[in-house]
């Protein structure tokens, strides 16, 4: 006995100190992209691990049953000092962390320590806009930047992995989620990727301020057929590497550090367990060397799908190229790599060098983020407290959210209000805190975030009397409206009748001289499981809203919503509608600076607004047909590719926003009409500020390939530039087109681009008609 107790003991040692030398010298600028600096100590810890211990590396749980205090006895405690668990999501704070991270360093047998993960999506306890409003601002050193500081909170908090970015291209608005991501172009949504990545892992991961980003839902998860979630997707090859692939690939490109596989199938194969997609193409061609997560129960999910049991899925995702299950471990759920896999190698049915692929890349990511060098590195307790929602976080916040808003219109310059008179502030959304961060708002404290009417008060002054009137509920379906408003952000339902508000609503717009009608989506009627059919604002508030125009007094439509929404008749009754997405914690200040003209609007759509819900999936970057119309004026023609009973162009098209001031462009100058391919050409345009305030514009370049070997995009995104400009002056603004912005896969996959014409554009959005052409030549 005493015997045997000494061989463990002297193998024991062995191993502490094998780990301790593995743990020291480490080096502190790995960029993920290169070669596995850490093979040799990863491959000598691999070494020592019991099957169990490996297939806990790949192990995911929930932990939401751990809180401070009680750590040491949770299940999952017990789960981790058996190397049972690799990381845990959803639970936060630096104390609590610490805890948990303490069971794997001091009581499981090999130390290794746990990743902890978390949904910071947009922000954290700071909050900005939803990802889809932030891509309105179409400023990526500051999108950067509100990843950075969403990394410092989050690792303030103990936390050292974020699912994020979300890229997923999207052109159907029905699908709930294109709130999380930045709209539909392959082009901006890559600039947006890689932004979003450098800023949460920064140059250097072993930073305790950086953590590791998950670009996610890979792949093609924004195209599910009649935009309902979850649903099956089917594209082609060219399709999926021309408009859908780019902004994973972008990510992949900027060093991240994971990928979460998607819930869809591609090719008839669900992500989670398709092989060309997680190896093929993810690590062989594009050299991706981090590591793989399934989605939330994605794995077992596999079995509905029709893949097989409970083995045959987790074989299959593993061998796919899965190296970590997200919440599979729960006895709620049948398949799970805990579950399946000693026994599916016990069988042969996996080989020891597949299951140890995966460890290793678990192992590696640890040592990447510095965990094994010191595994309390993100466990600081004082920093929350200084770093946390600070007021200058948030003054940041809020200066964001007015980066993130569109002016979809202003008849006879009613906006900006101005500072005196009386403001009748009404509508469901007009004050409510905790529908003001949006979807995906995992670590905001809902209710302290500022609902409109509060803003308006603050930013208005003294001179300027706010009256505010609720004006309805949510919707008349009191079924869907529970729905909507769960997770926390509920809207009371108002006990008086709709009469009752209505006529509150009417007194109040009759003292006012200018009303702000706070209407459109709840925060939860948009993000995951949130598909609609109809993309109007419930029908409710659209009779309200009519109740208020018909006063005749001037109504401005703030209109709150988390995806392109129909609002054509909206368009033609409402004098001034901004639309203000969901912007976060600082919403009601910001929505304010906006309509007082303290900040001037400069958001542009990167989602193209519909007419009618029939026109989606409605997407500026589209193809020609054989049979395009003839006229740009909407006119039906027949046997042309057109409606009978709407016209083809989308009600607002992408890249569209409107400012106080106006922009005028002309002077667009190619600095050649040939490009060669060793060359560029310079395109240059002139840009004035011709209204009568300051602002920003966003200028923007598309191009036009006349001739393919396949069939082209009538137009397609090349470029872009926020400036400021002062009122009255002018800007140069200039793009260099080299024959890199000019290739495309063609229909072997190659990434070519082809000699002939092409046209260029530069305007103030899509529709851009100031044009000129240059040709590839050989
Ligand atoms: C979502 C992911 C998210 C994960 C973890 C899933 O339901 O699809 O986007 O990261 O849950 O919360």
């Amino acid at each position: 006995m005493s015997k045997l107790f000494n061989i463990k003991y002297a193998f024991l040692s062995i191993t502490v100190l094998l780990i301790v030398a593995c743990n020291s010298n480490q080096k502190k600028s790995d960029t993920l992209s290169s070669d596995n600096p850490f093979e040799e100590k990863v491959d000598s810890i691999l070494s020592l691990m019991t099957v169990d211990e490996k297939i806990g590396q790949l192990n995911l749980p929930v932990s939401g049953d751990i809180t401070t205090g009680q750590a040491q006895s949770s299940d999952i405690a017990k789960k981790i000092e058996e190397g049972l668990v690799g990381g845990l999501f959803n639970i936060k704070s630096a104390e609590k962390i610490k805890e948990v991270q303490k069971i794997a360093i001091e009581k499981s047998r090999l130390k290794i320590p746990l990743l902890f993960g978390m949904d910071v999506i947009h922000g954290y306890q700071t909050t900005f806009p939803i990802p889809l409003g932030l891509s309105s601002s179409w400023d990526m050193k500051l999108i950067k930047q509100t990843a950075q500081m969403a990394a410092k909170e989050a690792t303030a908090d103990g936390i050292n992995w974020t699912f994020s970015p979300m890229v997923d291209i999207s052109r159907d608005p029905r699908w709930g989620r294109v709130s999380e991501g930045s709209g539909e172009d392959p082009f901006l949504g890559s600039e947006i990727a890689k932004a979003m990545v450098e800023g949460y892992q920064g140059d250097d991961l072993t930073k305790n301020n950086t953590m590791l980003a998950c670009v996610k839902h890979f792949a093609l998860y924004g195209a599910p057929e009649a935009g309902r979630d979850y649903n099956t997707v089917d594209m082609s090859r060219i399709r999926m590497y021309n408009e859908y692939l780019p902004p994973y690939k972008a990510a992949v490109d900027a060093g991240v550090g994971s990928v979460m596989a998607s819930f869809n199938e591609i090719d008839g194969i669900p992500a989670t367990g398709n092989k060309w997609l997680l190896t093929d193409l993810l690590r062989d061609d594009w050299g991706f060397n981090g590591f793989v997560v399934t989605d939330y129960t994605g794995l077992y999910e596999m079995i509905p799908h029709g893949m097989g049991d409970k083995y045959q899925v987790a074989e299959l995702a593993l061998k796919a190229g899965v190296d970590m299950d997200m919440a599979g471990d729960s006895p709620a759920i049948p398949a799970a790599f805990v579950k399946t896999l000693k026994q599916s190698l016990e069988e042969g049915k996996i080989s020891m060098s597949d299951l140890d692929t995966a460890v290793k890349r678990m192992l590696t990511a640890k040592y990447r983020l510095g965990l094994f060098d010191d595994p309390y590195k993100y466990c600081d307790l004082n920093r929350s407290k200084t770093e946390v929602f600070t007021p200058e976080n948030r003054t940041f916040a809020r200066k964001v959210a007015t980066e993130s808003m569109v002016l979809l219109k202003n008849e006879n310059n009613l906006l900006p209000l101005k500072k005196s008179g009386t403001i009748g502030v009404i509508g469901p959304l007009a004050n409510t805190a905790v529908n003001m961060a949006g979807t995906w708002s995992v670590a905001t404290k809902q209710n302290l975030s500022i609902p409109l009417l509060e803003g308006l008060k603050t930013v208005a002054g003294e001179d300027v009397k706010v009256l505010y009137a609720k004006g309805s509920n949510v919707d008349y379906d009191l079924e869907y409206e529970k729905r909507v408003t769960m997770f926390g952000k509920d809207i009371p339902r108002d006990g008086r009748t709709d009469k009752q508000l209505l006529d509150e609503a009417l007194s109040v717009a009759s003292k006012s001289d200018v009303i702000v009608a706070a209407i459109g989506e709840t925060a939860e009627m948009s993000g995951e499981c949130s598909s609609v059919t109809n993309l109007q604002i419930p029908q409710l508030q659209k009779d309200l809203l009519n109740a208020l125009l018909k006063t005749g007094k001037p109504v401005v439509l703030v209109l709150f919503t988390g995806r392109p929404l129909a609002i054509t008749e909206e368009n033609e009754k409402v004098p001034a509608i901004l639309n203000v997405w969901f912007s976060g914690s600082e919403a009601g200040l910001a929505i304010s600076d906006v309509l007082f003209g303290d900040v001037n609007p400069s958001g542009k759509l990167t989602a193209t607004f519909p007419r009618n819900v029939g026109q989606v999936p409605i997407y500026y970057n589209h193809k020609n047909t054989g049979r395009p119309l003839g006229n740009n004026d909407g006119k039906f023609e027949k046997f042309k590719s057109n409606y009978i009973d709407v016209r083809n162009e989308p009600l607002y098209p992408f890249g569209y926003g409107l400012s106080y001031t106006d922009f005028t462009y002309n002077n667009l100058k190619l600095s050649s009409n040939q490009l060669n391919p060793n060359s560029s050409i310079e395109v240059s345009v002139n840009v004035t500020n011709s209204g009568n305030y300051d602002g920003k514009e966003v200028v923007q370049l598309y191009i036009r390939d006349l001739v393919g070997s396949v069939t082209r995009p009538v137009k397609e995104l090349k470029g872009f530039q926020k400036v400021d400009i002062k009122n009255g002056d002018t800007k140069t603004i200039t793009f260099q087109l080299s024959v890199e912005d000019l290739k495309f896969y063609n229909s072997n996959l190659d990434f070519v681009a082809e000699p002939g014409e092409f046209e260029v554009f530069v305007g103030t959005n899509s529709n851009a008609t100031l044009k000129d052409t240059f040709e590839l030549v050989k």
